[in-house]
C-alpha cells in the first residue's frame, strides 16, 4: 500500500460526504479552460478496456435555447402556430428549462461494441465521468445538480447535442454559481449502515 496523502484523503471524504444539488444557480460559471481541466482529471474513470465510453457536450448562451426550442417542438411542434394561451405559456416555460443555469454539461453515453465490455458497464463508466465531474466542480466552489427528464430520448435534442447514432444522453450537469440565500450544508442524513452487507 501507498503511504496515504493524509491531508488529502480527508478533503477527499470531507467533499465527497458534504457535496449536494444547488436547484438555483447564479449566471457565474467555469471557464471552458478550467472544464478542460476538470474533465482531463475525470479520465482517471474506472473504465474496462479503456474503451473511454462517453464524452461531454457544453451548452451556453444561445445553445441553451436551442436545446429549448428543440424540447419545446418536440412537445408541442410548432410552437409558434399555438393559439391556446395555456399551450403558449407552457410551451414558453418548457422552453426555458435550461436556462435554469448559465452552462449545462451533457453527459453522453459512447457506445462502443466490444466481446467483453456489456453496455451496462459502459454506462457505468459514463455515469462515473459525471459524478466525478460534478464533486470536482463542487470542491471548487461551483453548483451544479444532475437533471435528465425525457428529454434525454428527445430526437431533436439529440440533433442539438450533435450526438451521433451510437451515443445517447445520460443527462446535463446544471452549473453555475451559488446563491448566497442557499449555501446551506447538506441537510439530507442517510444511514450506510442500512445499506452494507458484510459476508464474513
Ligand atoms: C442520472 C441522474 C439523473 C437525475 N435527474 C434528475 C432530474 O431530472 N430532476 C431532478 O430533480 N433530479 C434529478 N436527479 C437528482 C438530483 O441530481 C439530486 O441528486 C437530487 O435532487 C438530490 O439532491 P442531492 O444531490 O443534494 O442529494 C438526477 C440524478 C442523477 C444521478
Amino acid at each position: 500500500m501507498n503511504e496515504p496523502h493524509v491531508d488529502a484523503a480527508e478533503q477527499i471524504v470531507t467533499t465527497i460526504a458534504t457535496r449536494r444539488s444547488y436547484l438555483t444557480l447564479t449566471d457565474d460559471a467555469p471557464s471552458d479552460a478550467a472544464i478542460a481541466e476538470l474533465v482531463q482529471a475525470c479520465t482517471s474513470v474506472a473504465d474496462h478496456k479503456a474503451l473511454r465510453p462517453w464524452r461531454i457536450v457544453t451548452l451556453r448562451g444561445e445553445a441553451r435555447e436551442r436545446f429549448g426550442a428543440a424540447v419545446a417542438r418536440h412537445q408541442y411542434g410548432d410552437v409558434a402556430s399555438l393559439t391556446k394561451p395555456d399551450e403558449i405559456k407552457d410551451a414558453a416555460k418548457l422552453a426555458a428549462k435550461p436556462l435554469r443555469a448559465p452552462l449545462l454539461i451533457g453527459i453522453v453515453h459512447r457506445a462502443a461494441r466490444h466481446p467483453s465490455v456489456p453496455e451496462w458497464e459502459q454506462i457505468a463508466t459514463a455515469a462515473g465521468v459525471g459524478h466525478l465531474l460534478s464533486l470536482a466542480l463542487f470542491a471548487q466552489g461551483w453548483g451544479v445538480v444532475w437533471r435528465t427528464g425525457p428529454f434525454v430520448n428527445m430526437p431533436g435534442v439529440a440533433e442539438v447535442h450533435g450526438l451521433n447514432s451510437n451515443e445517447r444522453l445520460l443527462g446535463w450537469l446544471y452549473v453555475g454559481g451559488i446563491d448566497p440565500s442557499d449555501a446551506k450544508p447538506r441537510n439530507r442524513k442517510i444511514d450506510a449502515t442500512q445499506l452494507i452487507t458484510r459476508l464474513t
